[in-house]
């Protein structure tokens, strides 16, 4: 499988796109540099998304601690033939879509004779996750026309011309993982490449007991503890620096003040790490932290405000019985 070409077919009804090439390495290590050189040390967690990552956060989603993926699907499979209702003749557009598992949920619930009449494109910054996931998707709707984007969705959202009306969906509460002013930005661009009349599905983590979100960041079987320490692998071969990830401890808490998960590295001892993009090394102390990622978690009157604030019109909210998630439908007016 040539993964270089920036575009290229795998089975006939894909079409993957590549647009990571047009992402500017020097921008990009320096982006790493400048975390690891800030006095309180960070990676931006979108570096955990090599294909190990993208296969560890899939092994993530499965384990019974992790209630996010669970309680999600169990909302999507309640309310996919609501949301499904009439759907025909439309692109869906979905962001962050890793292994593609939660549209699968809202495809099951559209006839096959409409299905046959939707162009599916899923966004992932995980050229791997991207192929296997579409691949895998045409084995179970082959009816489907599926064009992937390799790409960053921050800054790349680039989609090929409109012939349709518009879904997007951004589930796994991954616009948690933006601070509260990015998810903001991120929202408000998301509407400028959306026509009116165009939906957009959000899945958002609710805030809840502390102990089950802190369970679900600190799994028995440390997948998550492997899925931190593999961002260190990334950042080996991005700057060519010579961590060795089993020098850090995995680390996440709920901050209260912030109503969100922090997963840190923080170092077993004294280490010292070298590359050639470094003018000097960098020295870290035991017990110093690198911040790899924050998940912020959402009440219903911030689920409104930052919806309102964008300029999207909300149209429908679903919750679990629970009240631990919640799916919003959002238009475009
Ligand atoms: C929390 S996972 C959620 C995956 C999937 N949507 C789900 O609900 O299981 C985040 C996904 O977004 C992708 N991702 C993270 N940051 C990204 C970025 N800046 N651009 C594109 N994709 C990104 C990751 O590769 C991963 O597949």
């Amino acid at each position: 499988m040539n993964i270089d070409k920036k575009t290229y077919r795998l089975k006939p009804q894909v079409k993957i796109e590549n647009l990571l090439p047009e992402i500017d390495q020097k921008k990009d290590c320096q982006r790493i540099i400048d975390g690891l050189l800030k006095n309180k040390k960070s990676i931006p967690s979108v570096y955990f998304y090599d294909e190990t990552g993208s296969q560890l956060f899939e092994e993530i989603t499965r384990l019974p601690e992790y209630y996010l993926n669970r309680t999600e699907k169990l909302l999507l499979a309640e309310v996919s033939t609501q949301i499904a209702d009439g759907i025909k003749d439309i692109d869906i557009v979905e962001i962050g879509s890793g292994d593609c598992s939660k549209i699968s949920i809202l495809f099951d619930s559209i006839p096959a004779i409409n299905r046959k009449t939707i162009r599916y494109l899923p966004i992932d910054i995980s050229q791997s996750a991207i192929q296997k996931s579409a691949n895998n998707l045409i084995d179970c709707f082959p009816e489907i026309e599926v064009h992937g984007i390799a790409a960053n969705f921050l800054d790349q959202i680039r989609l090929p011309y409109q012939r349709k009306k518009r879904l997007f969906c951004f589930f796994g509460s991954t616009i948690g993982n933006l601070s509260r002013k990015k998810s903001l930005n991120f929202l408000i661009n998301l509407k400028e490449n959306m026509e009116p009349g165009d939906r957009l599905l959000l899945g958002l983590d609710l805030i809840k007991n502390p102990k089950i979100i802190e369970a679900a960041y600190n799994d028995s079987q440390k997948v998550t503890e492997k899925f931190n320490q593999n961002i260190l692998n990334v950042v080996n071969q991005k700057i060519k620096s010579d961590f060795y990830p089993k020098d850090f401890n995995h680390l996440a808490y709920y901050n209260q003040d912030y109503c969100r998960i922090e997963m840190h590295l923080k170092a077993k001892k004294d280490l010292m790490v070298s590359s050639p993009y470094l003018e000097n090394n960098i020295w870290i102390k035991k017990n110093e932290t690198i911040h790899t990622e924050n998940s912020h978690k959402f009440s219903p009157g911030q689920i409104n405000y930052l919806t309102k604030k964008s300029g999207f019109e909300i149209k429908r909210k679903f919750f679990d019985p629970k009240q631990w998630y919640s799916i919003v439908e959002l238009t475009k007016r």
